[in-house]
């Protein structure tokens, strides 16, 4: 059942949307342009938002969905509180970065793409962020984790697990919560 503030952000992200759809010609052409606008404007791809874009651009809405899957760059779901972004780059990519990759995967058991149940923590793999000579490089929000190991990513993410809330709670709790 979806809460009060989830129903009042669908409600902007409908407004907002017919924003984006009216502002493009009803061309196919302009699927992906419209996908891309789509989620820079809501972070990620509401359901809500394909179909609009389906009925403007008079394409069935599993024809939307299907570009939407087919592309790494589309998010079908909402960042979480903390966005990791694990660079794939070929400085990276070399110093082990899938490796890291995979560790991050199973360490807050979510598929690349994915984010946790509890909103936390998202994961995305993206190409350079510019600081080859500290790879392999994660970065979670602003912060830059450099020379990346398997080993170093559990103690990577402790901070942002307890980050102490509003009230003393700390996140970790909810956390367990959620899994329980
Ligand atoms: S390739 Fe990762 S920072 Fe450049």
């Amino acid at each position: 059942m979806p809460t009060k503030q989830e129903d009042q952000l669908t409600e902007q992200s409908t407004e907002r949307l017919v924003e984006v759809v009216t502002s493009y010609s009803g061309e196919r052409r302009n699927l992906i342009p419209l996908l891309q606008e789509a989620q820079k404007r809501f972070s990620y791809l509401p359901k809500e938002a394909m179909q609009g874009i389906a009925h403007s651009l008079e394409v069935p809405e599993v024809e939307v969905y299907g570009v939407a899957t087919f592309y790494n760059q589309f998010r079908l779901v909402p960042l979480g509180k903390h966005h990791i972004r694990a660079c794939m780059g070929t400085a990276c990519h070399l110093a082990g970065g899938k490796l890291v990759l995979e560790a991050l995967e199973r360490e807050l058991d979510i598929k690349v793409g994915e984010t946790t149940q509890n909103k936390e923590f998202s994961l995305e793999r993206v190409a350079c962020v510019g600081c080859c000579m500290l790879a392999p490089v994660v970065v979670v929000e602003d912060d830059v984790h450099p020379k990346m190991t398997p080993f170093k990513v559990e103690e990577a993410l402790i901070p942002y697990r307890y980050e102490t809330q509003p009230g003393g709670s700390e996140n970790e709790q909810s956390s367990d919560e959620s899994h329980a």
